[in-house]
């Protein structure tokens, strides 16, 4: 078989493979929704010492995880090799190191059971975290990705057509929180630490700014939030740190959901649709499933699993760029800075 001239059907199972930050995972996907086992190794333990993630050392212990990984993935789906017709992974963006090995290791493993390989784009494969939850879900959508790395809105119009109708001028959300939960002394990762301090604070303590809320684009920006924090805490050595949490949480998801409103409206979109690590936040999860309500569109949220890093995602994005592009050279490298267009 040459893998130039694969035909996609409903059958087509495909290995996932995930290694962009810290997570280390492996799927195995049979017709783009069909999830057969998605398994994922966080790295969160090493890195949390250091209070974020060391590139050296996720890309050493992908190189460490990912063949236990993959072979659990293989046989809790209960496929031989002979049963991959394909093998994904994430291509960009991400941490260059690690992409590295999650890529020569769907290669090699491509090269071993002469099958295609597909090279996805890591922004595109949260996309198909929703998808693979909600398959009801119907173009044209807004997409609000909220990462550690990302904070876009994106119009999605088809499988493979996208349009990024704004994004974070500086910061992404998931960095806010991670920043300034460092600052509070709330340890790694920030979100979840965040959105558990919050429950105890009052969101209407401090009055943080609502960064570009009212600017005339979708784009955002959580630099300055994270400055008037740290101000705001030197100036007031005695505020309570959960209503400091709180306030700012507010802020965020206030001006996260203005702008995704927004962006359905004008987009005239049919769903709406939360997708990245920081959509795994209570008051965000919340907020967004009223202003679908209030405005009328099909909201979904991914579940928490699915929020996050893991490889269903890229065995399902994988599925429909192998139906519409077929597969990628394997002469094709990682691309940490890659973008969605
Ligand atoms: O998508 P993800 O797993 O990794 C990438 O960045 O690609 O997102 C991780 C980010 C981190 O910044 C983490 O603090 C944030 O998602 N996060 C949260 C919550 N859970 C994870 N942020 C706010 N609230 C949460 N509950
Ligand atoms: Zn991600």
């Amino acid at each position: 078989m040459t893998t130039l001239d694969f035909d996609v059907d409903p059958t087509t199972t495909i290995l996932g493979i995930e290694t962009s930050c810290d997570e280390t995972a492996a799927a195995v996907v049979t017709g783009g929704l069909d999830i057969r086992s998605s398994v994922v190794s966080s790295q969160v333990d090493l890195h949390a010492r250091f209070g974020g993630v060391v590139p050296e050392i996720a890309s050493r212990a992908h190189v460490e995880l990912l063949t236990p990984v993959v072979a659990e993935a293989l046989v809790e789906a209960g496929v031989d090799n002979g049963g991959i017709d394909a093998v994904a992974a994430t291509v960009g963006p991400g941490l260059i190191g690690s992409l590295l090995v999650g890529v020569s290791a769907a290669k090699a493993l491509a090269l071993v059971w002469d099958v295609p390989f597909i090279g996805v784009n890591h922004l595109e494969a949260h996309f198909y975290a929703s998808f693979l939850e909600d398959p009801t879900l119907e173009p044209p959508m807004v997409v609000l990705l909220v990462s550690g790395g990302h904070t876009m809105l994106v119009r999605f119009d088809d499988h493979g057509r996208y349009a990024v109708l704004g994004s974070t001028i500086d910061d992404a959300a998931g960095e806010a929180f991670d920043k300034v939960a460092r600052y509070l002394g709330l340890g790694y990762p920030g979100g979840p630490a965040i959105d558990r301090e919050a429950t105890k604070g009052d969101p209407e303590a401090i009055a943080f700014p609502r960064s570009m809320i009212d600017s005339d684009n979708l784009d955002f920006s959580f630099s300055g939030l994270k400055t008037s924090v740290i101000n705001h805490v030197r100036k007031h050595p005695d505020v309570r740190t959960e209503d400091v949490a709180a306030s700012f949480q507010a802020a965020v998801v206030d001006v996260l959901v203005a702008k995704a409103k927004r962006a359905a409206l004008e987009a005239g979109a049919k769903g709406l649709c939360l997708g990245g690590g920081v959509a795994a936040n209570s008051l965000l999860r919340e907020r967004f499933l009223d202003t679908c309500t209030e405005i009328g569109v099909h909201g979904f949220l991914p579940s928490r699993a699915m929020c996050t890093d893991n490889a269903a995602m890229v065995a399902s994005a994988a599925w429909f760029r192998l139906r519409d592009d077929g597969p990628t050279s394997l002469d094709a490298g990682a691309d940490p800075n890659l973008g969605i267009s």
